[in-house]
């Protein structure tokens, strides 16, 4: 019987323009598409803990517009509980607009909008029991994060990155942060085995249990006070690498709930997440149960 599995949301409508590099600061490229899909890095996290098979409770807050509608829709859709999402009278839903150059690199600038209203309060009627899991991201009110984090096991993906408090590091179970959010926060950029180490080694002081370090197609590097290793991402026609954080996130918190020890949940939700490298946009990538595992299985399809 697993946990159940708390994802704060935060729910974006990405528009995705394919250009055939990210411009520079000042210079203009040409778009030779453009395309709409649901996104937001709690929607997409929560997604891909729902398609792992784990019960799935989202917390989160969208526009009363049609698109916050859409997103309410989709996450029932996908078998997410919805009683703790509100819609907010004052707020459009979030949007973003993302460039993803041919190689799947991309560049994001996100408008949160009703994401930002979401209220502590929610996390205190949400029923979250200790034992269940909590994952949370930073496109939602710092006062909301903090409040999450004294709920249950918490994982904290800290993306976008902020300044945060050595008092919420202390609370994560789990930290997950990528490559520069790592580098933010530690001042040591994980290149090598050595400074990952020391990356983690950081973190670890300052109270968190785990330390996951994401390293984009490198794969993901693991460090607690007692066990650490290395889990490489498999080689993948990367098309566009928007959200590969988020499966990754909601991956790993359905297998712990699951039970999994961290060697196992890592070795699933690495292949989850190089998987949706391989396909377009955010929430579409995100791969089911049975795709990962015949991915884990076969290797790329
Ligand atoms: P994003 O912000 O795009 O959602 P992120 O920066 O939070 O992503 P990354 O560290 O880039 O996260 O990627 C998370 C995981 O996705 C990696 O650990 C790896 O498993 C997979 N991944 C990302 N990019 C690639 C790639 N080019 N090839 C294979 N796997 C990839
Ligand atoms: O992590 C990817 C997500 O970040 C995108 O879906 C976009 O909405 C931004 O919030």
């Amino acid at each position: 019987m697993s946990a159940s599995c708390w994802v704060i949301t935060s729910s974006v409508l990405d528009n995705v323009y394919k250009v055939p590099r990210l411009p520079q600061p000042g210079e203009s490229v040409l778009v030779s598409s453009i395309e709409k899909f649901f996104g937001g890095k709690g929607t997409n996290q929560a997604i891909a803990c729902a398609r792992s098979g784990a019960p799935t409770f989202a917390l989160g807050c969208v526009g009363e517009d049609e698109t916050g509608d859409e997103f309410i829709a989709l996450m029932m859709q996908e078998g997410i509980n919805v009683a703790g999402m509100r819609q907010s009278k004052t707020s459009p839903t979030g949007q973003a607009a993302i460039s993803v150059q041919p190689d799947g690199l991309n560049q994001i600038s996100v408008y949160v909008g009703a994401n930002m209203d979401m209220s502590v309060a929610q996390i205190e009627a949400a029923g979250i029991n200790p034992d269940d899991y909590v994952l949370c991201q930073l496109e939602v009110p710092f006062a909301v994060v903090q409040a999450a984090s004294h709920k249950a096991k918490f994982i904290l993906n800290p993306a976008p990155h902020s300044d945060i408090s050595d008092e919420l590091i202390s609370m994560c179970f789990a930290i997950t942060p990528n490559e520069t959010e790592a580098k933010a926060l530690t001042e040591i950029l994980p290149v090598d085995e050595i400074s990952m180490s020391k990356a983690c080694d950081y973190l670890l002081a300052r109270g968190a249990q785990n330390v996951l370090l994401t390293l984009g197609d490198r794969g993901v590097y693991w460090k607690s006070s007692s066990e650490s290793g290395f889990f490489p991402a498999p080689l993948v026609r990367a098309v566009d690498t928007t959200g590969a954080g988020d499966v990754f996130n909601g991956c790993l918190v359905a297998r712990l709930a699951h039970g999994d020890d961290f060697p196992s949940a890592l070795e699933y939700s690495v292949a989850a997440a190089s998987l949706s490298v391989t396909r377009p946009g955010a929430v579409p990538s995100i791969p089911t149960d049975g795709e990962t595992r015949r991915f884990l299985a076969e290797g790329q399809d």
